[in-house]
């Protein structure tokens, strides 16, 4: 098999790809053929030890990925040799193969292409536990989702869309807006030129009430003006920071607008909440049957081109997801 190998995390440049002995799987794991994996937030991160999750080196970047199963360890019982499956492990996925716990992997319908699944389980999933489950979303409602052509806010228009909502996309640049007008969104705002225009764009785009759900996973500077647009009883999803700042914000505007702010760690509610976790998958592969949702796909690459796809992330210029193939 060969694998990206990172042995120092100093950054991208430093990651090499290595042939290495193909892993035997051991009790409760299979090993993976991998077709194709793809590249989340935290797999920038990671390489740069400025994940909050440091794994023991050396390891092999790439935290989710889809292909077939080669051959499973004793003791598993859902997983057959030949059965395709997604998989979100944290590492691994950036290889020619995988061994990963038999419980991380989700079974793949047919029809499900890999390019898909290995783009699906950390963007839907974080988007469905946010929207329906922490903010109660209800048919009608208007959400604003920050960063909506990114990974997690894709997944998050389509999402909102499908329970009936409103949805108004905001994102720094018009091809960004344009995307996310062809996904579904009724609204766009372009707040590549600042803060400003957010707020106002906001309050014309409500009729002055504001949205009743913000969606926010890229912090910094947007968090504040867009909580101060936030509609009486709204909830303000706190999803991530990709700008780098941790905002702050006022208590007293919760307090003005009756308003929540609400926490959004999807892996932890999965390792909390199994069985919940469990049945949220299930109907996010039913949507995806129906065509309710699907992964929009900024472009697939081969698998030794990852340093110039780190650095396609890096710059702020993916829309939907980027894609590893084999
Ligand atoms: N809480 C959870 O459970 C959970 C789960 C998954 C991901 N996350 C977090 O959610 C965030 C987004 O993840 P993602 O996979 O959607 O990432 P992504 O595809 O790279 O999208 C992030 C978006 O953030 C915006 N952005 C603003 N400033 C940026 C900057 N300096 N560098 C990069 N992007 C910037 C970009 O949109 P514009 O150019 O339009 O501003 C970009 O499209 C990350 O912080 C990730 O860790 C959280």
């Amino acid at each position: 098999m060969h694998a990206w190998l990172c042995t120092q995390p100093t950054g991208v440049e430093a990651l090499a790809w290595t042939e290495q002995p193909t892993p035997e799987p051991g009790p409760g794991e299979v090993r993976i053929a991998i077709e194709a994996a793809s590249l989340n937030f935290p797999d920038l991160l990671i390489v740069q030890n400025k994940y909050q999750m440091k794994p023991p080196l050396p390891f092999v970047p790439g935290s989710e990925y889809a292909g077939t199963v080669e051959a499973i360890g004793k003791g598993v019982k859902h997983l057959q040799p030949g059965q395709r499956v997604a998989c979100l492990t944290g590492t691994g996925g950036f290889a020619t193969h995988a061994i990963a716990p038999a419980k991380l992997c989700m079974p793949l319908p047919a029809g499900f292409p890999a390019v898909d699944a290995a783009a699906f389980i950390m963007i839907y999933a974080t988007s469905y536990h946010a929207l329906v489950d922490r903010a109660q979303l209800k048919a009608g409602e208007t959400v604003l989702v920050l960063g909506a052509a990114g990974g997690v806010g894709t997944a998050a228009i389509q999402i909102a869309k499908a329970m009936g909502a409103r949805v108004i996309a905001a994102a720094s640049t018009e091809a960004k807006c344009n995307l996310c007008r062809s996904i579904g969104a009724d609204e766009v705002i372009n707040y590549g030129d600042g803060t400003q225009n957010l707020r106002e764009a906001i309050k014309s785009l409500t009729g002055g009430k504001g949205p009743d759900v913000i969606y926010d996973p890229v912090g910094g500077d947007f968090a504040e003006p867009a909580f101060r647009s936030i509609a009486w009883r709204g909830r303000y999803l706190v999803v991530g920071f990709a700008s780098g700042p941790i905002p702050a914000l006022p208590l007293n505007l919760a307090l003005l607008k009756g308003a929540s702010i609400v926490g959004v760690f999807w892996g932890d509610f999965a390792k909390r909440e199994p069985e919940a976790n469990a049945a949220m998958m299930g109907t996010l592969a039913q949507w995806y049957g129906q065509g309710k949702v699907k992964p929009v796909i900024d472009r697939t690459m081969p698998m030794a081109d990852l340093h110039a796809a780190y650095a396609h992330m890096g710059s702020r210029g993916v829309m939907g997801k980027l894609v590893m193939v084999n």
